[in-house]
């Protein structure tokens, strides 16, 4: 098989996972790369690969089939769109935008150019995840009636006053809910769909005081689906212990998803645990964006996915400012 040629914009930070997982793909190739820390650029050179402070000029110097890119949320429209135009397939990392119209300009430029546009979130691609997903295709769970789930984690960059773009509303976004809370949400939209109706807060209280930040650091999502099933979503990134947790009940069975592990419990019978080894979930996520070229067909993390995740973002943030309910 051909490999496919790899561009990377922003291969610093996240994209340095995202390089080491494509150099584990034999069916991929990384052809050049594009930043503007003259360090991260020194690394790639040293290769002997062409590295770029531009875009621009790394799309229009370097022939290549693709575009993986990560970068701070208020530079992907332009950064995508360019891409898009000029004949890639991209691959992005989460959030889709940081906010509704820069990710609806991105799907449009995807649907003008007939080019594959995915949305990153490695957490679908865990073996415990996708079990889920298959069990809850399968019927196993009945109707989901609650489903939890819980992303937290300690991010030293906050305690530390290293926000950066992170911190500012207007070049991120936000963090709790909207980039921290991505994975759970963008889970919850694959397993279950949209929600009709969504209520959030995210406190006044701050996470890490005496740090400069005006994002949210810690939130609580309800989601309401049209089905009568109802979901919370708790997030926090700047505390501990960890935990990346989802619970769902359903009216045949419970389902519990942790790490490597799906433990499902039916009402009646014994529990039946599905186990299995780590994975590398970004080389996955690589995989069917690749897989999604080849066969010509949507990926997992499509535009028309991701838009729900970011119309629900949209909504909880809505929410968390008005202190109502948004319908959707
Ligand atoms: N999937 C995950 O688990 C996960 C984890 C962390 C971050 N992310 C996402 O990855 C993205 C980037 O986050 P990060 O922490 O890597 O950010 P970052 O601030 O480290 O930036 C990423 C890279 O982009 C480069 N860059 C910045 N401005 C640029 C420009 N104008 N042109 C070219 N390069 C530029 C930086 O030098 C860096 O190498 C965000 O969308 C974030 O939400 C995802």
């Amino acid at each position: 098989m051909i490999p496919l040629r790899f561009l990377i914009v922003g291969p610093g930070g996240m994209g340095a996972g995202h390089v080491a997982a494509l150099q584990t793909l034999p069916d991929a190739t990384l052809v050049g790369v594009c930043d503007v820390n003259p360090e991260v650029r020194q690394l790639f050179t040293d290769q002997g690969l062409p590295a770029f402070e531009k875009w621009d000029d790394l799309y229009a110097s370097v022939e290549a089939d693709c575009a993986l890119i990560n970068l701070p949320h208020y530079l992907y429209p332009e950064a995508v769109i360019a891409g898009l135009e000029r004949g890639l397939h991209v691959l992005k990392e989460k959030p889709f935008a940081r906010n509704l119209p820069d990710a609806e300009r991105m799907a449009a430029a995807a649907e003008a150019t007939g080019r594959v546009l995915m949305v990153a979130g490695q957490t679908k691609f865990l073996p415990a995840f996708q079990k889920a997903h298959e069990l809850i295709a399968t019927g196993a769970l009945g109707n989901i009636f609650l489903a939890r789930y819980s992303i937290i984690y300690y991010w030293g960059g906050a305690r530390e006053n290293k926000w950066s773009w992170r911190g500012k509303q207007e070049l991120s976004g936000g963090v709790a809910i909207i980039d921290s809370g991505y994975h759970p949400l963008d889970q919850m939209q694959w397993f279950r769909g949209l929600p009709e109706a969504v209520y959030a807060v995210t406190g006044k209280m701050k996470a890490a005081p005496g740090t400069d930040y005006d994002v949210d650091d810690k939130a609580v999502v309800t989601l309401e689906y049209p089905d009568g099933g109802i979901g919370v979503v708790t997030i926090c990134f700047v505390t501990e212990p960890g935990e990346n947790h989802l619970l769902l009940h359903g009216t045949n069975a419970s389902l519990d998803v942790q790490g490597q592990c799906a433990t499902l419990l039916p009402q009646e019978g014994a529990a039946e645990e599905f186990t299995f080894a780590e994975t590398d979930a970004l080389a996955a996520e690589q995989r069917e964006f690749m897989a999604a070229i080849r066969e010509h067909r949507a990926p997992l993390g499509a535009p028309d996915h991701a838009l729900q995740v970011q119309r629900v973002i949209e909504a909880a943030y809505q929410s968390a400012e008005t202190g109502r309910r948004v319908m959707l």
